[in-house]
């Protein structure tokens, strides 16, 4: 059934209050549930209860202490009549962790109990209204035998704690804030903390503790340093500050997602708490940095203030996720964070917002919340707020977020409470604005420079259009923000940047005071998450890419004329007089002293295939592929003894986390990366002494990843010590099998089929499932194999996954669903194999809505 934003009501019930008693067991825990509920005087006066369940059985029910009379069930709900306005409601409900491998509610992961209520998991605990604007006080007792479950977490703070009977024990957790029943957790088992404290900014002192596995303490720190950072920054950037006693993360290494924000009780995929420079490379620890940093942002930017409903999300997801890049960007390089920013949002989220699960950052319907947690409401929602940011400044932006988080504190809001207090906080004028809200897909951008010689002026002409996307066949003109800087060909200086804000189908800006045709560097910084073509010639790109004092324009204008070879590549052959422009234009990146080395390894990097697949389409995505692999064979033959150069700088760097140390790492690995395609051998024994002399995993990595995509002796060597090296260490394993599944060897088909057969191979995982096909479905060239293969791999893991763990399952569709952008000889077979998935009996609800759009959309 598909549920839909315009029909929002308000609850009939409200719960202010609710215990949980929790008797656990891995097989069976028993859960007696006290809501006390009140009619909602907002509501509709409707006196049934209507409490929602998941695969639940009612053990026993009560009204205010009496066996309850007239209840029912509709379908997996429970159906409650009342008769007055305010009553106590009873409920014991059965748990089988052991047997939960979705992973949502209560699940065991290697012998602990955690759970995920995040977006309707609550339902699978208990019944109750799973809706996010329904807020109450938690008072939750657990208890549990004291061996198996010696540590007791729940949220908010702990209370009492006391001895059972036949070595049992208990504890009670109350959380003074109240909250809806998605942000609910607990946690038993056998862990060990690494533990820490906070001062907040009004003297709070704040217990904060990392728990994880006994053998894992020691790769906790990277976590903790993270937290406190995230906590400090808080205040200082947005003035927010902690407001509990206590602040828990909790590391799983079974979660469907990357981690969860309970209150007062993260719970995190392990992937993204544990680190060590052993096991974690560079982009780990970034990317546990991130994450705690999200989930601890959300404390405010969703907890204190939620979402009204689940079409909000982004209200919580791009406000959080756009906190988080902020908090990346001053924890280390602003210019690099946006340029990896932006490339996530250009590999993952443009292709989902031109293809058949094209939505709106706010969506107007689903059939299942979990297919909403996308790359369109996250990452989309962060540059729509992070456009607001760039209209209003920082100090109004953040006047705007201050009236937010006071108008709204204790509340479930709306996209559009947030829209409004930007307007009366911020000032900015919003109306026409919030068509980023309503309208999916990336609108298109044209750009054409007029130079006027008589009037030294010149004149920027732009063109939008947003295409259409599934259920939105035309579309509104938007406001669309661009940062210009107009640059002197022979001084190279501008004289300063300019916003514009293009706001109708047609628009130009007139500039004056130019002698001759400036060179035009525009959308810098990627103010707007738009495709410009900004139609420049070849010398403009090389100008901007040598000269923009921009660092984003500047990787931009390199992107550009990468893409524009690739793409005429596979139509006419390579242009060999841009061919040499680009490589000079590297060349150029290899010796410029004024960028550090982490700048110098994004500029490195080519466009991925998934985003030049958007500008071609439909193509050969092998063709590009190929295509850009001879790109890279080009420039690193042309700048061999370069290349070589960096590599043996890069090397000579000791080991620390510093920017310099971080950056050597990365020229090292992309110099590899060039070398390779150029000269297989060479780059074979550069990649083999890295690996036999690296002390950390940044290294090593990189070096197997190059050489997994070259046919050498050293490769099965190298693997197989990889693999013994860190034999039980569930976070590296998953990197052996993505080093596999994702390499160049073009047996890569073959090597994942056997890998699935391996004995550390197991579907009930999602992180290693995640290693192995999700790393094959993005490797390109393995995906779109011509026989089709790689597609029915993808159709078969779908088929038994989706029984198992339904969220998981379904996020393999949207590789399929992408058959629009392939040439039709292969479109084919990718239908071919939604169709023999939508055949399938018992679908979930989850993969059923992704294959049903991903055919039809
Ligand atoms: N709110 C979490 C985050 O942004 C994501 C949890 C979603 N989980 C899920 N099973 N759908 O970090
Ligand atoms: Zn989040």
């Amino acid at each position: 059934a598909t549920i839909f934003r315009k029909n929002y009501t308000p609850p009939s019930w409200l719960v202010p209050e609710i215990r949980l008693d929790f008797d656990l067991g891995t097989e069976l825990t028993k859960c007696v549930a006290t809501l006390k509920v009140e009619r909602n005087p907002a509501g509709d006066g409707d006196q049934t209860l209507h409490l929602c369940g998941d695969n639940l059985a009612v053990m026993s029910l009560k009204v205010d202490g009496a066996d309850a009379e007239g209840w029912s069930m509709s379908g997996s709900n429970l159906l409650l009549p009342l008769t007055g306005t305010s009553h106590e409601v009873t409920i014991e409900t059965h748990l089988h962790p052991a047997t939960n491998s979705q992973l949502m509610g209560l699940y065991a992961s290697s012998g602990m109990l955690c759970t995920q209520c995040e977006a309707e998991g609550f339902r699978r605990i208990t019944f109750f209204p799973d809706r996010p604007d329904v807020l109450s006080k938690y008072t939750v007792r657990m208890e549990g035998d004291k061996e198996t479950f010696p540590v007791l977490l729940s949220n908010g703070n702990l209370v009492e704690t006391g001895e059972g009977e036949a070595g049992r024990h208990w504890a009670l957790w109350d959380d003074p804030w109240p909250k809806p029943s998605y942000l609910f957790a607990l946690v038993a088992g056998q862990l060990v903390a690494n533990r820490d404290t906070f001062t907040t900014m009004n003297g709070r002192k704040v217990e904060l503790a990392v728990w994880v596995r006994e053998g894992d303490l020691e790769r906790t720190d990277h976590a903790m340093r993270s937290l406190i950072n995230s906590m400090k920054w808080d205040e200082e950037t947005f003035g927010r500050e902690y407001d509990l006693d206590q602040f828990n993360i909790v590391a799983v290494s079974d979660f469907n997602m990357g981690a969860m924000e309970n209150k007062g009780l993260n719970i995190f995929n392990t992937r993204y708490v544990l680190a060590d420079p052993e096991t974690a490379t560079d982009g780990d620890y970034d990317g546990v940095e991130g994450v705690v940093g999200h989930e601890y942002f959300h404390n405010w930017s969703g907890n204190r203030i939620t979402c009204r409903d689940w079409f909000q999300l982004s209200l919580k997801e791009g406000f959080t996720v756009l906190r988080d890049q902020m908090f990346s960007a001053d924890m280390g390089s602003e210019p690099v964070k946006r340029i990896e920013d932006v490339r996530v949002l250009r590999a993952a989220q443009f292709p989902e917002d031109s293809g058949p699960l094209a939505h709106p950052i706010r969506p107007d319907s689903y059939q299942e919340i979990s297919n909403f947690y996308t790359a369109t409401v996250y990452n989309k929602g962060a540059e729509v707020i992070r456009m607001m940011h760039t209209m209003a400044g920082p100090e109004a932006f953040r006047k705007g977020t201050d009236l937010y988080f006071e108008r709204h504190d204790g509340e479930a809001a709306t996209c559009e409470d947030f829209v409004k207090a930007m307007e009366d906080g911020a000032g900015l004028d919003l109306a026409q604005f919030r068509l980023w809200y309503e309208q999916a897909g990336t609108p298109k951008v044209t750009m054409r420079a007029e130079f006027d010689q008589s009037e030294g002026a010149v004149t920027l002409h732009f063109t939008q259009k947003v295409p259409a996307t599934p259920g939105q066949p035309s579309k509104k003109a938007m406001p669309i923000p661009i940062k210009v800087a107009l640059f002197d060909r022979d001084t190279k200086a501008h004289d300063g940047e300019k916003l514009l804000i293009v706001d109708k189908d047609k628009a130009e800006f007139t500039f004056k005071g130019f002698t001759r045709p400036p060179v035009i560097s525009a959308n810098r910084g990627f103010t707007a998450p738009i495709q410009l073509d900004a139609e420049q010639g070849d010398d403009d790109l090389v100008f901007l890419a040598a000269n923009d004092d921009d660092a984003f324009a500047r990787y931009e204008a390199l992107q550009q004329l990468v893409t524009r070879e690739l793409l005429g590549a596979i139509e006419n052959g390579p242009d060999e007089k841009r061919r040499t422009a680009i490589a000079d234009a590297m060349g150029a990146v290899l010796d410029d002293t004024q960028i550090d080395d982490l700048m110098r390894g994004e500029l490195m990097m080519m466009p991925a295939v998934t985003f030049l697949l958007e500008l071609a389409a439909p193509a050969d995505p092998v063709a590009l592929h190929d295509a850009r692999e001879r790109l890279k064979g080009y420039i690193g033959s042309r700048l061999r003894d370069r290349l070589i150069a960096l590599h043996e700088r890069a090397s000579a760097i000791g080991y620390s986390l510093s920017a310099e140390a971080r950056g050597a790492r990365k020229v090292k690995t992309q110099a590899l990366v060039l070398l390779s395609a150029a000269d297989a051998k060479e780059a074979a024994a550069r990649a083999e002494a890295q690996y036999r002399a690296a002390d950390n995993m940044t290294d090593r990595q990189g070096a197997l990843m190059v050489l997994a995509g070259i046919d050498c002796p050293a490769r099965a060597e190298l693997l197989e010590d990889f693999r013994k090296r860190f034999e039980g260490n569930a976070l590296v394993t998953d990197k052996w099998f993505a080093l596999q599944a994702g390499s160049l060897d073009p047996m890569v088909l073959d090597t994942v089929e056997a890998l699935s057969n391996h004995a550390d191979f197991t579907i009930k995982n999602p992180n290693r499932v995640r290693s192995l096909y999700m790393t094959m479905a993005v490797n390109q060239p393995a995906f779109h194999e011509e026989s089709g293969r790689g597609y029915r791999m993808i159709a078969d893991l779908v088929l038994k996954l989706d029984p198992l763990n339904a969220q998981t399952a379904a996020r393999f569709i949207p590789a399929l669903g992408r058959w629009r952008k392939i040439e039709p000889k292969r479109a084919a077979m990718m239908r071919a194999e939604l169709e023999r998935i939508a055949k399938a009996e018992g679908l979930s609800k989850d993969t059923r809505e992704q294959v049903t759009k991903s055919l039809d959309g």
